[in-house]
Protein backbone atom coordinates (compact mmCIF):
# COMPACT_ATOMS: atom_id res chain seq x y z
CA UNK A 1 0.00 0.00 0.00
CA UNK A 2 2.65 2.31 1.19
CA UNK A 3 4.70 1.34 -1.45
CA UNK A 4 2.34 2.26 -4.54
CA UNK A 5 1.47 5.75 -2.86
CA UNK A 6 5.41 6.71 -3.34
CA UNK A 7 5.39 5.08 -7.09
CA UNK A 8 1.93 7.43 -7.52
CA UNK A 9 3.92 10.27 -5.89
CA UNK A 10 7.13 9.35 -8.20
CA UNK A 11 4.83 9.13 -11.19
CA UNK A 12 3.33 12.36 -9.92
CA UNK A 13 6.28 14.41 -9.43
CA UNK A 14 7.46 12.87 -13.14
CA UNK A 15 5.05 14.31 -14.94
CA UNK A 16 4.89 17.44 -12.94
CA UNK A 17 8.62 17.80 -13.81
CA UNK A 18 7.81 16.77 -17.79
CA UNK A 19 5.04 19.14 -18.14
CA UNK A 20 7.28 21.77 -17.26
CA UNK A 21 10.05 20.91 -18.84
CA UNK A 22 7.45 20.65 -22.02
CA UNK A 23 6.09 24.41 -21.14
CA UNK A 24 10.10 25.04 -20.41
CA UNK A 25 11.89 24.12 -23.56
CA UNK A 26 9.52 24.04 -26.21
CA UNK A 27 7.84 26.96 -26.07
CA UNK A 28 10.55 28.90 -26.65
CA UNK A 29 12.13 26.42 -28.78
CA UNK A 30 8.75 26.69 -31.06
CA UNK A 31 8.95 30.70 -31.09
CA UNK A 32 12.79 30.10 -32.45
CA UNK A 33 11.84 27.94 -35.01
CA UNK A 34 9.22 29.75 -36.15
CA UNK A 35 11.40 32.90 -36.30
CA UNK A 36 14.17 31.14 -38.02
CA UNK A 37 11.70 29.49 -40.90
CA UNK A 38 10.33 33.16 -41.02
CA UNK A 39 13.70 34.55 -41.65
CA UNK A 40 14.89 31.77 -43.83
CA UNK A 41 11.41 32.43 -45.71
CA UNK A 42 11.81 36.27 -46.04
CA UNK A 43 15.24 35.93 -46.97
CA UNK A 44 14.43 34.88 -50.32
CA UNK A 45 11.05 36.23 -50.83
CA UNK A 46 9.66 40.03 -49.38
CA UNK A 47 7.84 39.93 -46.36
CA UNK A 48 5.77 42.48 -44.65
CA UNK A 49 7.59 42.58 -41.72
CA UNK A 50 10.94 44.02 -40.27
CA UNK A 51 12.79 41.45 -42.11
CA UNK A 52 12.02 43.35 -45.05
CA UNK A 53 10.96 46.67 -43.94
CA UNK A 54 14.28 47.29 -42.40
CA UNK A 55 13.76 50.93 -41.51
CA UNK A 56 17.54 51.73 -41.02
CA UNK A 57 16.49 55.42 -40.19
CA UNK A 58 20.15 56.09 -38.80
CA UNK A 59 21.35 54.52 -41.96
CA UNK A 60 19.56 56.78 -43.61
CA UNK A 61 19.93 59.89 -41.58
CA UNK A 62 23.86 59.15 -42.36
CA UNK A 63 23.40 59.15 -45.89
CA UNK A 64 21.95 62.16 -46.34
CA UNK A 65 24.66 63.92 -44.02
CA UNK A 66 27.07 62.58 -46.63
CA UNK A 67 25.70 63.44 -49.69
CA UNK A 68 22.78 66.21 -49.33
CA UNK A 69 24.51 69.50 -49.71
CA UNK A 70 22.86 72.62 -48.23
CA UNK A 71 19.46 71.71 -47.37
CA UNK A 72 19.46 71.98 -43.61
CA UNK A 73 15.89 72.11 -43.29
CA UNK A 74 15.25 68.67 -45.22
CA UNK A 75 18.38 67.40 -42.82
CA UNK A 76 16.20 68.60 -40.04
CA UNK A 77 12.65 67.16 -40.55
CA UNK A 78 12.99 63.92 -43.57
CA UNK A 79 14.33 61.46 -40.93
CA UNK A 80 12.57 62.81 -37.84
CA UNK A 81 9.47 62.81 -39.47
CA UNK A 82 9.66 59.05 -40.56
CA UNK A 83 11.15 57.64 -37.86
CA UNK A 84 8.49 59.00 -35.38
CA UNK A 85 5.88 57.64 -38.05
CA UNK A 86 6.87 54.21 -37.57
CA UNK A 87 7.90 54.68 -33.50
CA UNK A 88 6.96 51.10 -32.36
CA UNK A 89 5.59 52.79 -29.08
CA UNK A 90 3.09 54.31 -31.00
CA UNK A 91 0.44 53.79 -33.64
CA UNK A 92 0.05 57.40 -35.73
CA UNK A 93 -2.98 58.87 -36.19
CA UNK A 94 -3.13 59.23 -40.03
CA UNK A 95 -0.65 58.21 -42.82
CA UNK A 96 2.46 60.46 -43.22
CA UNK A 97 2.32 62.84 -45.72
CA UNK A 98 5.32 64.73 -47.38
CA UNK A 99 5.32 67.22 -50.03
CA UNK A 100 9.08 68.41 -51.36
CA UNK A 101 9.38 71.65 -53.26
CA UNK A 102 12.46 73.21 -55.21
CA UNK A 103 14.24 74.02 -58.39
CA UNK A 104 14.93 70.59 -60.61
CA UNK A 105 18.32 69.31 -59.15
CA UNK A 106 17.69 70.76 -55.37
CA UNK A 107 17.95 67.12 -54.40
CA UNK A 108 14.25 65.57 -53.96
CA UNK A 109 14.47 63.01 -55.85
CA UNK A 110 17.94 61.92 -54.69
CA UNK A 111 16.70 62.56 -51.08
CA UNK A 112 13.59 60.05 -51.98
CA UNK A 113 16.23 57.78 -53.90
CA UNK A 114 17.95 57.40 -50.19
CA UNK A 115 14.63 56.92 -48.19
CA UNK A 116 13.42 54.39 -50.50
CA UNK A 117 16.87 52.16 -50.26
CA UNK A 118 16.97 52.72 -46.50
CA UNK A 119 13.34 51.91 -45.40
CA UNK A 120 12.73 48.95 -48.05
CA UNK A 121 15.69 45.86 -48.10
CA UNK A 122 14.85 45.56 -51.82
CA UNK A 123 14.61 49.00 -52.49
CA UNK A 124 12.91 50.46 -55.44
CA UNK A 125 12.41 47.25 -56.46
CA UNK A 126 10.12 46.51 -52.93
CA UNK A 127 6.76 45.80 -54.05
CA UNK A 128 6.12 48.20 -51.07
CA UNK A 129 7.33 51.19 -53.16
CA UNK A 130 4.88 52.97 -55.42
CA UNK A 131 6.55 55.28 -57.93
CA UNK A 132 3.95 57.73 -59.99
CA UNK A 133 5.74 60.23 -62.21
CA UNK A 134 3.09 62.63 -63.26
CA UNK A 135 3.50 63.41 -67.15
CA UNK A 136 4.39 59.34 -67.40
CA UNK A 137 1.50 58.13 -65.67
CA UNK A 138 -0.88 60.94 -65.37
CA UNK A 139 -0.57 62.73 -69.03
CA UNK A 140 -4.01 63.21 -70.08
CA UNK A 141 -6.58 65.32 -68.91
CA UNK A 142 -9.52 63.59 -70.39
CA UNK A 143 -8.68 60.49 -68.06
CA UNK A 144 -8.93 61.97 -64.62
CA UNK A 145 -11.93 59.46 -63.51
CA UNK A 146 -9.82 56.60 -65.16
CA UNK A 147 -6.51 57.25 -63.07
CA UNK A 148 -8.38 58.14 -60.17
CA UNK A 149 -10.44 54.42 -59.95
CA UNK A 150 -6.28 52.85 -60.45
CA UNK A 151 -5.28 54.92 -57.98
CA UNK A 152 -7.33 54.03 -55.27
CA UNK A 153 -7.69 50.31 -56.14
CA UNK A 154 -3.78 49.96 -56.11
CA UNK A 155 -3.58 51.70 -52.90
CA UNK A 156 -6.34 49.97 -51.34
CA UNK A 157 -5.32 46.68 -52.34
CA UNK A 158 -1.60 47.20 -51.69
CA UNK A 159 -2.46 48.61 -48.13
CA UNK A 160 -4.61 45.73 -47.12
CA UNK A 161 -1.54 43.37 -47.98
CA UNK A 162 0.89 45.12 -46.02
CA UNK A 163 0.03 48.38 -44.13
CA UNK A 164 3.98 50.12 -44.18
CA UNK A 165 2.98 50.78 -48.27
CA UNK A 166 5.41 53.94 -49.73
CA UNK A 167 3.26 56.08 -52.31
CA UNK A 168 6.03 58.44 -54.36
CA UNK A 169 4.21 61.23 -56.94
CA UNK A 170 6.41 62.92 -58.56
CA UNK A 171 5.81 65.89 -60.97
CA UNK A 172 2.52 66.75 -58.79
CA UNK A 173 2.53 69.96 -60.98
CA UNK A 174 2.51 68.44 -64.12
CA UNK A 175 -0.59 65.69 -63.38
CA UNK A 176 -4.10 67.10 -63.91
CA UNK A 177 -5.86 68.71 -60.85
CA UNK A 178 -8.07 66.76 -59.39
CA UNK A 179 -6.65 63.26 -59.78
CA UNK A 180 -4.83 63.75 -55.96
CA UNK A 181 -8.39 64.14 -54.29
CA UNK A 182 -9.18 60.54 -54.82
CA UNK A 183 -6.30 60.12 -51.95
CA UNK A 184 -7.92 62.30 -49.31
CA UNK A 185 -9.48 59.88 -47.29
CA UNK A 186 -6.98 57.49 -47.39
CA UNK A 187 -4.84 60.21 -46.07
CA UNK A 188 -7.22 62.09 -43.57
CA UNK A 189 -7.26 61.19 -39.44
CA UNK A 190 -9.39 57.97 -39.99
CA UNK A 191 -8.71 54.49 -38.36
CA UNK A 192 -10.23 52.81 -41.07
CA UNK A 193 -11.50 53.59 -44.46
CA UNK A 194 -13.66 50.57 -46.09
CA UNK A 195 -12.09 48.32 -43.52
CA UNK A 196 -8.47 49.32 -45.12
CA UNK A 197 -6.33 51.17 -42.07
CA UNK A 198 -3.94 53.55 -44.02
CA UNK A 199 -2.33 55.02 -40.88
CA UNK A 200 1.31 52.92 -41.16
CA UNK A 201 1.78 54.55 -45.28
CA UNK A 202 3.69 56.99 -45.93
CA UNK A 203 3.19 59.32 -49.29
CA UNK A 204 5.87 61.58 -50.61
CA UNK A 205 4.96 64.51 -53.39
CA UNK A 206 7.65 66.05 -55.31
CA UNK A 207 6.91 69.06 -57.04
CA UNK A 208 8.84 72.55 -58.70
CA UNK A 209 5.65 74.17 -57.26
CA UNK A 210 5.94 76.86 -54.71
CA UNK A 211 10.51 77.01 -56.10
CA UNK A 212 10.26 80.34 -57.28
CA UNK A 213 8.67 81.67 -53.84
CA UNK A 214 11.54 79.75 -52.31
CA UNK A 215 14.24 80.82 -54.27
CA UNK A 216 13.43 84.91 -53.93
CA UNK A 217 12.88 84.40 -50.50
CA UNK A 218 16.36 83.10 -49.77
CA UNK A 219 17.67 85.76 -52.64
CA UNK A 220 16.08 88.33 -50.20
CA UNK A 221 17.32 86.85 -46.83
CA UNK A 222 21.16 86.68 -48.63
CA UNK A 223 20.75 90.31 -49.56
CA UNK A 224 19.77 91.47 -46.06
CA UNK A 225 23.18 91.60 -44.55
CA UNK A 226 23.40 88.94 -41.03
CA UNK A 227 20.54 86.22 -42.12
CA UNK A 228 22.62 83.31 -43.26
CA UNK A 229 20.78 80.36 -45.33
CA UNK A 230 21.46 78.04 -42.06
CA UNK A 231 19.21 80.34 -39.38
CA UNK A 232 16.38 80.24 -42.29
CA UNK A 233 13.67 78.26 -40.27
CA UNK A 234 10.90 76.03 -41.82
CA UNK A 235 8.07 78.57 -40.64
CA UNK A 236 9.73 80.91 -43.05
CA UNK A 237 8.49 78.70 -45.80
CA UNK A 238 5.55 76.92 -45.18
CA UNK A 239 3.14 79.47 -46.18
CA UNK A 240 5.14 80.22 -49.20
CA UNK A 241 4.56 76.69 -50.15
CA UNK A 242 0.63 76.57 -49.34
CA UNK A 243 0.39 79.51 -51.02
CA UNK A 244 1.94 78.85 -54.06
CA UNK A 245 0.63 75.04 -54.35
CA UNK A 246 -2.64 75.95 -54.11
CA UNK A 247 -2.45 78.78 -56.97
CA UNK A 248 -0.22 77.41 -59.24
CA UNK A 249 -1.20 74.58 -62.03
CA UNK A 250 -0.94 71.28 -61.31
CA UNK A 251 -2.19 68.02 -59.09
CA UNK A 252 -2.77 70.31 -55.37
CA UNK A 253 -4.47 73.12 -57.86
CA UNK A 254 -6.73 74.32 -55.06
CA UNK A 255 -6.74 70.96 -53.88
CA UNK A 256 -9.09 69.46 -51.19
CA UNK A 257 -5.85 67.60 -49.89
CA UNK A 258 -4.07 70.95 -49.36
CA UNK A 259 -7.74 73.54 -48.06
CA UNK A 260 -7.82 70.43 -45.81
CA UNK A 261 -4.41 70.41 -44.49
CA UNK A 262 -3.68 66.79 -44.83
CA UNK A 263 -0.21 67.11 -45.78
CA UNK A 264 2.08 67.15 -42.67
CA UNK A 265 5.12 68.99 -43.76
CA UNK A 266 5.90 71.14 -46.72
CA UNK A 267 10.16 70.56 -46.88
CA UNK A 268 11.52 73.10 -48.92
CA UNK A 269 14.87 72.24 -50.81
CA UNK A 270 16.95 75.83 -51.25
CA UNK A 271 18.52 76.32 -54.31
CA UNK A 272 22.28 75.14 -54.81
CA UNK A 273 25.24 78.02 -54.48
CA UNK A 274 28.29 77.49 -56.11
CA UNK A 275 29.77 75.79 -52.88
CA UNK A 276 27.30 73.58 -52.18
CA UNK A 277 27.42 72.49 -56.18
CA UNK A 278 31.26 72.11 -55.56
CA UNK A 279 30.62 69.61 -52.92
CA UNK A 280 28.20 67.53 -55.07
CA UNK A 281 31.28 67.73 -57.72
CA UNK A 282 33.81 66.34 -55.22
CA UNK A 283 31.14 63.54 -54.38
CA UNK A 284 30.57 62.34 -57.92
CA UNK A 285 34.44 62.49 -58.04
CA UNK A 286 34.99 60.70 -54.76
CA UNK A 287 32.23 58.20 -56.09
CA UNK A 288 34.49 57.15 -59.20
CA UNK A 289 37.30 57.04 -56.89
CA UNK A 290 38.76 60.28 -57.54
CA UNK A 291 39.52 61.14 -53.75
CA UNK A 292 41.17 64.35 -54.90
CA UNK A 293 40.58 65.56 -58.30
CA UNK A 294 42.48 68.93 -59.14
CA UNK A 295 41.18 72.50 -59.39
CA UNK A 296 41.34 72.14 -63.44
CA UNK A 297 38.90 69.33 -63.00
CA UNK A 298 36.57 70.65 -60.66
CA UNK A 299 36.47 73.72 -62.87
CA UNK A 300 35.62 71.73 -65.92
CA UNK A 301 32.71 70.27 -64.17
CA UNK A 302 31.62 73.70 -62.87
CA UNK A 303 31.46 75.04 -65.85
CA UNK A 304 28.52 73.27 -67.23
CA UNK A 305 26.54 74.73 -64.99
CA UNK A 306 24.19 77.42 -65.65
CA UNK A 307 23.48 80.27 -63.05
CA UNK A 308 20.36 82.28 -62.48
CA UNK A 309 18.26 84.70 -61.48
CA UNK A 310 19.90 86.93 -64.53
CA UNK A 311 21.34 89.72 -62.26
CA UNK A 312 22.88 88.26 -59.00
CA UNK A 313 23.74 84.88 -60.89
CA UNK A 314 23.73 83.39 -57.28
CA UNK A 315 21.97 79.75 -57.49
CA UNK A 316 22.25 76.79 -59.86
CA UNK A 317 19.52 76.96 -62.22
CA UNK A 318 19.96 73.16 -62.57
CA UNK A 319 20.92 72.33 -59.31
CA UNK A 320 23.37 69.44 -59.17
CA UNK A 321 21.18 67.68 -61.82
CA UNK A 322 23.41 66.64 -64.40
CA UNK A 323 26.80 66.80 -62.37
CA UNK A 324 27.08 63.04 -62.30
CA UNK A 325 27.24 63.05 -66.20
CA UNK A 326 29.40 64.81 -66.41
CA UNK A 327 32.08 64.50 -63.61
CA UNK A 328 31.55 60.72 -65.53
CA UNK A 329 32.76 62.11 -68.84
CA UNK A 330 35.64 63.96 -67.77
CA UNK A 331 36.93 60.65 -65.02
CA UNK A 332 36.66 58.64 -68.35
CA UNK A 333 38.50 61.41 -70.63
CA UNK A 334 41.23 62.04 -68.75
CA UNK A 335 41.59 58.37 -67.38
CA UNK A 336 41.42 59.93 -63.44
CA UNK A 337 40.48 56.52 -61.98
CA UNK A 338 43.10 54.06 -63.56
CA UNK A 339 45.64 53.17 -61.17
CA UNK A 340 48.67 55.42 -62.45
CA UNK A 341 46.23 57.48 -64.01
C1 LIG B 1 -0.19 47.60 -56.14
O1 LIG B 1 0.27 48.74 -56.82
C2 LIG B 1 0.72 48.50 -58.14
C3 LIG B 1 1.20 49.83 -58.69
O2 LIG B 1 2.36 50.24 -58.01
C4 LIG B 1 -0.39 47.92 -58.98
O3 LIG B 1 0.09 47.63 -60.27
C5 LIG B 1 -0.92 46.66 -58.33
O4 LIG B 1 -2.01 46.19 -59.05
C6 LIG B 1 -1.34 46.96 -56.90
N1 LIG B 1 -1.74 45.73 -56.23
C7 LIG B 1 -2.95 45.55 -55.75
C8 LIG B 1 -3.17 44.24 -55.03
O5 LIG B 1 -3.84 46.36 -55.87
C1 LIG C 1 36.50 52.02 -56.28
O1 LIG C 1 37.42 51.26 -55.52
C2 LIG C 1 36.86 50.12 -54.92
C3 LIG C 1 37.90 49.48 -54.04
O2 LIG C 1 39.20 49.81 -54.43
C4 LIG C 1 36.33 49.18 -56.00
O3 LIG C 1 35.73 48.05 -55.42
C5 LIG C 1 35.30 49.93 -56.85
O4 LIG C 1 34.84 49.11 -57.91
C6 LIG C 1 35.88 51.20 -57.39
N1 LIG C 1 34.81 51.97 -58.06
C7 LIG C 1 34.95 52.54 -59.25
C8 LIG C 1 33.76 53.29 -59.78
O5 LIG C 1 35.98 52.51 -59.89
Amino acid sequence: MQLTGVLARILFIQCLITTCLGFGFLAPVGVALGGIAASAICRFKECCSEHSIHADFDGLEDALKKHIYGQHLVLDIVTNALRSHWADNHKPQKALTLSFHGWPGSGKNYVTKFIVENMYKYGSKSKFVHHFIGRMHFSSENKVKEYQENLQEWIKGNTTNCGKQLFIFDEVDKMPSRVLNIIKPMIDYRDDVDGVDYRDCVFIFLSNTGADLINEHVLEMWKEDGVKREDLKLQDFEMLITRGAFNEEGGFHHSDTIRSNLIDHYVPFLPMERRHVKLCILDEFAQRNVTNPSEEHVNEAMAFVEWGPSTEKLFSTTGCKRISSKVGMIVTQYKLNKPGG
